[in-house]
């Protein structure tokens, strides 16, 4: 007996193919038949690794409020709109992350540990003045996230080696003349397979499409829905517990920004409104499960997962990447 291939129709007579029907399910080894749950059960490639003690950050450098205690207190819930001198700030705060996250990205290798990765990018961000917004935020404990393979979002830098085949997202935020800038990019470890780079590219299309539509009385439902309908021609799926977010003075505000369509969502962008759009698109199922550490999000199936994100500003007539280049890496891979 054999499955059938992703498009072929599903086992079950249902009519539907395989992978808009049961392939989630065998995946999870729900309801493959007995004899070939085995085979298709995923196990994990990523397991809770050493961390290492925090770096520290030159006492010179501005710290957001949470730095020491670890509890982030500005008002957050309000959605705030930037003036002329703040957007002037967060460009440069914008600038800095993207100029740490090219260093980041250019050390991906095989052989090199998350941890190591951290470290570099902790060392070019204090070089350039600047506190890394993840250290200590909420007790997070390392200065950026590498989030590989099936991990979604917030893998915390560890002692385990990247392999040939890995795709890893890096995630740097960075705090600068007062305000944060957030921005990410998954990259290949070595030659990866075509399924992953079938996701990492419509991940990044999901970024770039929904991005192309921002500018003012744009309802902020109009990405969910653009990612949604690219998302659903490749047979990949969104994820729903993690979004983008209002940004600038706090690292994380209002308002949320969901990657997925939401039809009673009436709030409208407006002009000097700063914040992310970061699509995590997973190739199996969306659901997410967080490791006993509090962070670490993997996807329930173990299927791999994406992500990428800039940081916006909605300006006069349409919008300002403040994060930079719109090549990403794994184009020049
Ligand atoms: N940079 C992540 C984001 O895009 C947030 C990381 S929070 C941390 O919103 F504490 F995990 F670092
Ligand atoms: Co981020
Ligand atoms: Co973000």
């Amino acid at each position: 007996m054999k499955l059938p291939k992703r498009n072929d129709l599903c086992w079950c007579n249902s009519g539907k193919k395989y992978k808009k029907c049961h392939l989630h399910s065998d995946e999870l080894g729900e309801t493959a038949p007995p004899g070939l749950q085995k085979e298709m059960v995923r196990k994990p490639t990523v397991a809770a690794g050493r961390i290492s003690p925090m770096n520290p950050v030159p006492d010179h450098i501005g710290r957001p409020e949470y730095a020491d205690t670890g509890a982030p207190t500005s008002a957050r819930s309000s959605c705030k709109k930037v003036n002329p001198d703040q957007i002037e700030r967060m460009r440069k705060a914008g600038k800095i992350a993207r100029e740490v996250l090219d260093t980041v990205l250019a050390n991906v290798r095989p052989g090199i540990t998350t941890d190591a990765l951290d470290r570099i990018a902790h060392s070019r961000t204090v070089e350039l003045d600047a506190y890394p917004s993840p250290l200590n935020y909420m007790g997070f404990p390392k200065s950026i996230c590498t989030s590989v393979n099936e991990v979604v979002v917030h893998g915390i830098p560890d002692s385990r080696e990247l392999v040939a085949g890995d795709i890893v997202n890096c995630d740097v935020t960075v705090y600068a003349f007062g305000m944060h800038g957030d921005c990410s990019e998954t990259v290949f470890v070595g030659e990866v397979d075509e399924d992953s780079k079938k996701l990492v590219q419509v991940t990044w299309e999901c970024l770039m499409k929904s991005i192309d539509l921002v500018r003012p009385g744009q309802h902020f439902n109009a990405i969910g829905k653009v990612i949604e309908d690219l998302v659903r021609e490749h047979g990949f799926s969104i994820v729903r517990e993690f979004t983008g977010h209002g940004i600038g003075e706090s690292f994380h505000m209002a308002p949320y920004v969901a990657h997925f369509y939401e039809p009673n969502n009436a709030t409208i962008m407006e002009e000097g409104m700063t914040f992310t759009i970061e699509p995590m698109i997973n190739a199996g199922c969306a659901e997410c499960v967080v490791w006993p550490d509090k962070w670490t999000a993997v996807t329930r199936d173990l299927a791999r997962s994406a992500q990428f994100e800039h940081t916006l500003l909605v300006t006069a007539d349409g919008v300002e990447i403040l994060t930079g280049g719109r090549q990403p890496w794994f184009m020049k891979q």
